[in-house]
Parts: structure tokens; C-alpha cells; sequence
């Protein structure tokens, strides 16, 4: 009988592999794997053929690596590689001229966290075959204990960065999120509906008509987004009772919207990108249209991408003057505290970094109205603006007078972003009147605290001629307690009795947010879009509870409507009514306000730290009714912070 010989697998048998190179390839693999299956959701939703890709990559890997893990030969090895190769090669691709399918043809995607730590897995995945492949039989077995301490220090790596990979890629954004599931409310009325009713019915207003371009220009050496060329875009000042018109005409490469902050205008033309209205495109227009009810200061900024898009120049101041005019006031100045260029940590001043010298003569009388737009790092803590050199009164918050006003002296006037104070003097009979900004920090966690600006003093404005104030300790002045100034007076907002209490507890909490590992900023311990909204029905006396569980100042800004401060930690306001619409809610303070649902909508209710806005701490009140054909996320592109 003649001996069969069957033809063994050399290579196979023969080969040996180092065991914790072998361990890292198959882990790897198998974490890209995982990473891959965990993208499946989010693009299926966006395109269906992407997804089911990903799922049979993912499925693939896990099976290969498995492969590789229980018997590894130079030809699986060869055929891992292979695969690896192809999808690095396939995202780099897709990463810079853009894969011929998809829902954008031949336009590069944007490179995200999962994907680059998937990439990072693979590419390492590569690196290690290559090695094992070329070191094959000459390998020496390393001691047992070596091996399996190798092994766990690699699963161990691997196993957090496939954590990262796909938390981030299971919480990407949403694709298309309604503020009004449909099936909540069938029938209701649109927010489309919700627009400024025409003249005949409101009488004859006057009308004032404005445009703004939305368009880029190069600023001090700086890329900026304007309205109309400059930063801050120009002031609009019209008086109560106005129809005012303003259409927007977008010049920019990203679309964009307007938003009245502070206005009380119908829900149709509040300019939230994904719930009044889609994002205007690059090259289109969008018009709003509203009566100015609100005698005040005011100010307009985009909704779109607020995050981006007001730090790169989108706003600008509105005035509402007082029907019949202004009363015994000679001048009147609008300054906007906002970000200088980037890196520069100081606040500028209606676009000047330096000091801005404002005109005012010895005795006039001068209104100034100072906007908080944009603190420069956006970290939360509050700006606290100081007139120095005059006694004053602050006459307005929010645009809303305050009654009973009495002279102050020097003292830090915490302002939040996207609040206002209007303070009002007479001119020393010789020397000039100063305005610095200080900031007041909070209790950052330690996170924020490592990024933390130091508390300081910037010069800002300086108001008429001759010698200015000296200078003060900044940090040794009162902070203006509005709760003990002014008399009292009736509210309009609290004649009713609360009809609705909706607690807003503000919190924070590392994890998965919008595809990154954020320190999310929450409300009742959900991010946005996921944070449910508080339901109102019209004619509602609702009552805001809102509980600062954090280190940081938040300015909680409702759209639409007033709130007027109930209570600051359990005491009540013993001067004058407090109405706002952005209320600074300090660091582990607790602040009841309430208002008068009387604007049916959808509005939104938002930090105004455009950085804890992006991280979640937004929500919406709805009218009981109102529905929204709008929405945000990545199908429409809509994402209003
Ligand atoms: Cu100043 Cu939601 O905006
Ligand atoms: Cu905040």
C-alpha cells in the first residue's frame, strides 16, 4: 500500500505567530467592528445603502477578527490586511474628494469623532499585521504571565477606545427631530399660521423697512460673518408701535436665520432654525415682520448654529423707543459687549478692542443701553460692567423699565449673555464718566476651571471729555441687587394665579452628545433635543422653577414672552418688579419666575451660554395645539444652536 501523503498547509502549520500581536490584530479589528455596527442606526437614517454597508463591515470584521483570534494563518492575516487597507483608503476618500454615492455626491464628509477613532483602531490594526505577517516563523514565544498581561493591556485599550468610538457614533445627531411629534397633537395649528396679522386689523402702524446681508468680510485681518459689512451689524432703532419689515438676504457659504431677542414677535417670525422655519440657504432671502409692541433694548442675532455663527459676528442692536419719544434724555449711546478676535480673552466694544470714546457734554443727560452679546471664552462666568465717575440709575433690565429707580454709586451690574441694563445720568460739570468691564466668576468644575480667564478689569467705554475716574479695586464693589431697588409696583405678569409650576433643574454630567464626548449641559437631566418640553395652554399663568445645580452662571432666556422674577432662593423682590426675558440664574441658585402664556407657539427656553445651549441645556414650551411641520438635525440641516 502505498503511504498517502496529504498534503498538509505549511505555512499554517508551521507559522507562528507572536501571541500578543495576534491579540491586538484580532481586538482591533473587532473594536472597528463594533464602532462600525454602532454608525448603522445613524446612517440608515440618512442613507439607507451606508448603513447597510456599515453593517456588513462590521459584521465582517467581527467575523475575520474571530478568525485571526482562534487560528491565524499567513493568508488570513494577509486577507485582514487587505480589508483594513481598503476601508482606511475608502474613508480617506470619502474624508477629502467625496465618494461618487450618497446623499451628496463627491462632497467630502466631515470628520467626526467615531470615525476618527475608528480609523486610529484600524490603521493601528495595520501597522501590527504587517509586523506579524513579516516576522512570522521567527518569532519567540514569550513567558505565559507576559502574554496574558499583554493581552489585557491591549483589550483594556482597545476595549476604551471602541467605548468612545461608539458611544459617540450611537449619539450622533438626530436626523430629523420635531419639537411636535405629529402624533401628539393631529389637527393643531402650524406655527406658520402664527404671523403678524396684517395692518388693517392693527391699525395703520407705521412701517420701517431694513435689510440685513448676511455676508463674510475680512475684519482687522479676521474672517468675520456680518450683517451689512460690520461687527456688530448695525443698530435698528424704530419706535413702539412699529410694523417693522426686515429681510434677510444670506451672502454667506452656510445658511442662516434672524432671531429678535427679546421681542415679543408672533412664532412665525421668531427665526429658530428647525422650529419657526428652515435655515435660510446661501443666496436666498427670508422676510420677517413684526409690531414693536416693547419699548426697550433689544438685539437680533442668527438661530442657526448660534454656537458658530453669533461668536463669528452675526448680531446687532434693536431700540425700541418709547412712543412719543424719549423723555428728557439729551443722548443716548448703544454698546454691545462681545468677543474680540480670537485668543484675545478681553471683551470688545461695539467692534473696538481699545477704549471707544462716546461724545457727552457736561450736564447733559445720557442714556447708555450696554447689551451683553458675546462674553469672549463663552465659559459661563457672568460680565459685570461699572460706571464709574457719576451717580446713576439703572432704568431698565431687558428693556423693561424699572419703577422707581434710585441713584446708585459705583457697583458691578452682573449681566448674563443676551441680557441688558439701561443706565442713565447726568454729565459731571467737568471729567469724563468711565465704563469697565470686570467678570464674575464662577465655581467652574475643575474641567472648566483649568480654562477659567482670571477675574479682571478691562477698559471699555469712556463717555465725554477730560480727566476719567480712577481706577477701582473692581472686585471690592457691590454687585447691584435688583430684588432691593426701586418701589414697587403692580405686575401685569402676576395678577393671575399660577395655573402651571414646571421645574427646570440645570445640570451637567459627562457623556455621548451630538457624536462627542461633551461635559453635556442639562435640563432635568436630559440634553436637547431629548430634554421633553413644558406644555402651557393659552391664558396660563406659568411658573418657571428653575434650579442651578451647577457651578456656573446660566442665563436661562425664554423667546416670546416676559418672565418676571417670583423669587431668588426663596426671597422675593422688595423694590421694583424684575421683568425679563433672559433671567442669570447663578451658580447653585434656585430662582422662580413666572409669565403670562399669552403668544401660543412653539418657543424655545435656552441657556444663553451659546456653549451650554450646543451641549443640551435647551427645551421648548409648547402651547397646547401649535404643531411644527419644521425640523432639526441632520436631514434638514436646521440646528438652531
Ligand atoms: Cu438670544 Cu434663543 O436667543
Ligand atoms: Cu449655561
Amino acid at each position: 500500500m502505498p503511504t498517502v501523503v496529504v498534503a498538509q498547509p505549511v505555512a499554517a502549520s508551521r507559522i507562528r505567530h507572536a501571541p500578543v500581536g495576534l491579540a491586538a490584530a484580532a481586538l482591533l479589528t473587532a473594536g472597528a467592528g463594533v464602532i462600525h455596527l454602532a454608525v448603522v442606526p445613524e446612517h440608515v437614517d440618512e442613507y439607507t445603502l451606508f448603513g447597510v454597508f456599515f453593517l456588513i463591515v462590521g459584521l465582517a470584521q467581527l467575523g475575520v477578527a474571530l478568525g485571526v483570534a482562534l487560528a491565524a494563518s499567513q493568508r488570513r492575516l494577509a486577507a485582514l490586511a487587505v480589508l483594513t487597507a481598503a476601508l482606511v483608503g475608502l474613508w480617506a476618500v470619502s474624508r477629502t474628494l467625496g465618494l461618487p454615492v450618497g446623499p451628496e455626491p463627491w462632497q467630502p464628509e466631515p470628520i467626526g469623532v467615531s470615525d476618527t477613532i475608528c480609523e486610529v483602531l484600524q490603521i493601528t490594526s495595520l501597522a501590527v499585521l504587517g509586523g506579524l505577517i513579516r516576522r512570522g516563523r521567527r518569532v519567540r514565544m514569550p513567558r505565559p504571565a507576559r502574554t496574558t498581561l499583554g493581552v489585557a493591556a491591549v483589550a483594556l485599550l482597545v476595549a476604551m477606545a471602541t467605548f468612545a468610538g461608539a458611544g459617540a457614533g450611537l449619539s450622533g445627531m438626530t436626523g430629523a427631530f420635531s419639537s411636535t411629534p405629529s402624533s401628539a397633537d393631529p389637527g393643531g395649528t402650524p406655527v406658520t399660521a402664527l404671523v403678524t396679522p396684517p395692518s388693517t386689523v392693527l391699525g395703520p402702524a407705521p412701517v420701517k423697512t431694513f435689510t440685513l446681508t448676511a455676508r463674510s468680510a475680512v475684519l482687522g485681518g479676521q474672517l468675520a460673518y456680518t450683517y451689512n459689512g460690520t461687527v456688530p451689524g448695525p443698530e435698528l432703532r424704530v419706535t413702539q408701535g412699529d410694523r417693522v419689515r426686515v429681510t434677510l438676504l444670506n451672502e454667506l457659504p452656510v445658511a442662516t436665520t434672524l432671531h429678535w431677542h427679546g421681542v415679543r414677535v408672533p412664532n412665525a417670525e421668531d427665526g429658530v432654525a428647525g422650529l419657526t422655519q428652515d435655515a435660510v440657504p446661501p443666496g436666498q432671502s427670508f422676510s420677517y415682520e413684526f409690531v414693536a409692541n416693547d419699548a426697550g433694548t433689544f438685539w437680533y442675532h442668527s438661530h442657526q448654529d448660534t454656537g458658530n455663527q453669533i461668536p463669528a459676528g452675526l448680531f446687532g442692536p434693536l431700540v425700541v423707543e418709547p412712543l412719543g419719544g424719549r423723555v428728557g434724555e439729551d443722548v443716548e449711546h448703544t454698546v454691545l459687549l462681545h468677543n474680540g478676535p480670537p485668543g484675545a480673552h478681553a471683551v470688545a466694544v461695539n467692534g473696538t478692542t481699545g477704549v471707544l470714546a462716546l461724545p457727552a457734554r457736561p450736564g447733559q443727560t445720557v442714556r447708555l443701553r450696554v447689551i451683553d452679546a458675546v462674553a469672549p471664552n463663552m465659559d459661563g462666568t457672568a460680565e459685570a460692567p461699572v460706571l464709574l465717575g457719576v451717580p446713576y440709575r439703572v432704568a431698565a433690565l431687558d428693556g423693561h423699565n424699572l419703577t422707581g429707580p434710585g441713584l446708585l454709586g459705583p457697583q458691578r451690574l452682573a449681566l448674563g449673555m443676551g441680557q441688558r441694563v439701561e443706565l442713565v445720568f447726568t454729565m459731571p460739570a467737568s471729567g469724563a464718566v468711565r465704563l469697565i468691564d470686570s467678570r464674575i466668576p464662577g465655581a467652574p468644575s475643575v474641567l472648566q476651571g483649568f480654562f477659567a480667564q482670571p477675574e479682571r478689569a478691562d477698559e471699555t467705554v469712556t463717555l465725554g471729555d477730560g480727566t476719567p475716574p480712577a481706577n477701582v479695586d473692581v472686585a471690592s464693589l457691590p454687585v447691584f441687587d435688583p430684588l432691593r431697588y426701586g418701589a414697587p409696583s403692580p405686575d401685569p405678569n402676576t395678577r393671575t394665579p399660577t395655573a402651571v409650576t414646571a421645574p427646570v433643574v440645570l445640570g451637567e454630567r459627562p457623556g455621548f452628545h451630538d457624536g462627542a464626548i461633551q461635559l453635556m449641559h442639562t435640563v432635568n437631566g436630559a440634553a436637547s433635543p431629548e430634554v421633553p418640553p413644558i406644555t402651557v395652554r393659552q391664558g396660563q399663568l406659568v411658573r418657571l422653577h428653575l434650579v442651578n445645580d451647577t457651578g456656573e452662571f446660566h442665563p436661562m432666556h425664554l423667546h416670546g414672552h416676559i418672565m418676571s422674577v417670583l423669587e431668588v432662593d426663596g426671597h422675593p423682590p422688595l423694590g421694583s418688579p424684575v421683568r425679563l426675558d433672559t433671567v442669570l440664574v447663578w451658580p447653585r441658585q434656585t430662582v422662580d419666575v413666572a409669565f403670562l402664556a399669552d403668544n401660543p407657539g412653539i418657543w424655545m427656553l435656552h441657556c444663553h451660554v451659546l456653549v451650554h445651549a450646543s451641549m443640551g441645556m435647551s427645551m421648548t414650551v409648547n402651547y397646547a395645539g401649535i404643531t411644527t411641520p419644521f425640523t432639526m438635525g441632520s436631514r434638514s440641516g436646521n440646528v438652531p444652536e
